[in-house]
């Protein structure tokens, strides 16, 4: 149920009858101020001067070829030529009936694409950093309502697992279980990672092993896979604890590290050799692109495969975009890592399209977001000025979650009152970084994301629990009710409306990967409800409005909880 869908649809049509011709675009917006109506047409005026008439004229021409009798009460010509369309209640009422009757909630789940989405994407040996964490909180609310609007996703956990420091982690390794530690050890693998460092730096006979182990390695040597893969993973493993404590819908199976696609990299660098777009220079590999300079000026040159024969990270990222294409059938790529990998995503898809690895329809997107920032609005760090690991962050905001609860002194049994913390704290920590732009540095801070006021978790999943209690009052059952719907107010008249948006809010999430339009659509969703609620009485009023505005409210209920899932953020029924 899309009615900028449908509007635009029939506004279109009305211009070709008006005598506009194709490509014509109705341009059907939701209106900013009620005195505008509920949506507008801004595509009139352009339409009319392609035809050389008076705009006013040719949107009087379109409104008599149009009939919205079943849809609007009143439609009206606006300023230089706008048409505002004023809805009708009877419709609304219908369509709302649909929706809260439909398993769906009347969203068009008919997109039948296949996606990889490209996300979280760790490093071995490496500890989850807070860096990680918008890539895969906003991947995985990308991911969900790509799956809930009817597309096929395959996840791709682009992990760091591959590269020649796997010498020395290997080397590192092994001198480990030399020495008899256990497995266990290594959960520290921020200080496995730095002693490896450490060892390698000082130590000649074990940097030597090292570059030994690599060169093994990259041969297919059985010992040095295996040392490898329990490197692989020990890290993953620890990383599945991270996702299923954030609710985060990423398992092993998703994934597709760096090192699968080393068999494809040398017909990568072929490729580019044969058709004239890489060349040898000083022993390297590297495709020169006229589309970056360097800073003389002059073609910025990308190497593909290093002296030693080594290859890269771009090289990987143009057989990933080729394999996600042909081998995994997708019709998009989606890609989401911090911005300053944008120049180096760039220039690996503008070298994958220069090569004809993709076909021009392939669709390669990077969605890029700022930084973490702390109260100080420098990068996010601890105390001590390290990087924070997340599993720290996330104990944190069970502590504070506890704290917050406790102080609410609810009648909540001890079960309930963990699944509130646990709700609560996980959901402050992504709902704060989901509700930003992606595409600006925000600042982390803990009193805001646990505030019960404001476009917070909190105050959402507050917002859903008061509604619950309306129909736990009465003794209803908020999935089963049934009866008639009827818009009598304003009031009714907005809440059916914002309502209906629903999957106009879902599809731009999905077309830029904008969480945060899902935040603001929730909270501005509350906030009208709330008003509703206030000037709108629902349980002490008579039948048949008492029935109607439940419905609405068991609509409202049933979206922000859907609404949040599609975030990752769950929601509990009594707090
Ligand atoms: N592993 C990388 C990092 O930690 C992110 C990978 C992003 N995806 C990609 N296809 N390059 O920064």
């Amino acid at each position: 149920m899309n009615i900028q869908h449908i509007l635009s649809d029939k506004i279109k049509q009305a211009m070709i009858a008006a005598g506009a011709s194709e490509p014509v675009e109705a341009l059907v917006r939701q209106s900013g101020k009620p005195q505008f109506g509920d949506y507008q047409a801004n595509g009139i005026m352009a339409a009319a001067k392609k035809l050389g008439k008076n705009p006013r004229e040719f949107a009087q021409a379109v409104l008599e070829q149009l009939n919205l009798d079943d849809i609007a009460t009143k439609l009206e010509i606006a300023g230089p030529g706008f048409i505002n369309i004023f809805l009708k209640d009877e419709w609304l009422a219908n369509c709302v009936a649909k929706a809260n009757q439909s398993q769906t909630l009347g969203i068009d789940t008919d997109q039948k694409q296949t996606i990889v989405v490209d996300y979280s994407s760790p490093n071995v040996a490496k500890e989850m950093h807070v860096g990680h964490l918008r890539s895969t909180i906003i991947g995985d609310s990308v991911v969900r309502t790509l799956e809930f609007l009817g597309n096929q996703v395959i996840r791709a956990n682009h992990v760091g697992d591959w590269g020649t420091q796997f010498g020395m982690l290997i080397a590192y390794l092994e001198k480990m279980q030399n020495g008899n530690a256990t497995d266990m050890d290594l959960s520290d693998l921020e200080a496995f990672y730095r002693e490896a460092k450490a060892t390698y730096d000082n130590d000649a006979d074990f940097a030597e092993k090292s570059r030994n182990y690599v060169v093994k390695l990259q041969s297919g040597d059985e010992y040095c896979l295996s040392m490898w893969r329990k490197l692989v993973d020990i890290t993953m493993q620890q990383c599945q604890r991270t996702y299923d404590r954030l609710n985060v819908t990423l398992t092993t199976k998703d994934t597709m590290g760096e090192s699968l696609y080393n068999p494809m990299l040398p017909d990568v660098v072929q490729t580019l050799k044969d058709k004239g777009l890489a060349s040898e220079d000083d022993g390297a590999v590297v495709v020169f692109l006229d589309e970056f300079k360097n800073k003389d000026g002059d073609p910025m040159g990308v190497i593909v495969q290093k002296k030693d024969g080594g290859y890269l990270y771009t090289t990987t990222d143009i057989a990933a975009a080729s394999y996600r294409c042909h081998t995994l059938k997708a019709d998009r790529a989606m890609v989401f890592s911090d911005s300053r990998q944008a120049q180096h995503m760039q220039q690996a898809w503008l070298i994958t399209r220069k090569g004809g690895f993709v076909p021009d329809d392939f669709i390669l997107e990077h969605f890029t977001f700022g930084m973490m920032l702390g109260k100080d609005g420098k990068p996010f760090k601890t105390r001590s000025g390290g990087t924070v690991k997340l599993a720290d962050l996330l104990d944190e905001a069970i502590e504070r979650a506890s704290v917050l609860i406790d102080e609410k002194n609810t009648e909540l049994s001890d079960s309930e009152k963990q699944a509130v913390i646990d709700a609560v704290a996980i959901g402050a920590v992504k709902y704060s970084d989901l509700s930003k732009n992606r595409n600006t540095d925000y600042v982390f801070d803990w009193d805001n994301m646990l505030s019960f006021e404001g476009n917070t978790a909190p105050y959402m999943q507050y917002a859903y629990t008061r509604i619950r209690s309306i129909f736990t009052k009465a003794g209803l059952d908020l999935h089963a009710l049934t009866g008639e719907i009827a818009i009598g107010n304003d009031k009714e008249h907005q809440l059916a409306i914002k309502l209906l948006q629903f999957e106009e809010v879902l599809l731009s999430v999905v077309k830029d990967g904008m969480p945060h339009l899902l935040c603001q659509y929730l909270f501005e969703l509350a906030g009208i409800f709330s008003g509703f609620y206030e000037s709108c009485p629902i349980l002490s009023t008579e039948e048949p409005t008492k029935t109607s505005r439940l419905l609405l409210a068991a609509l409202t209920a049933k979206t922000l909880k859907q609404g949040l899932t599609l975030l990752g953020i769950k929601t509990v029924e009594k707090m």
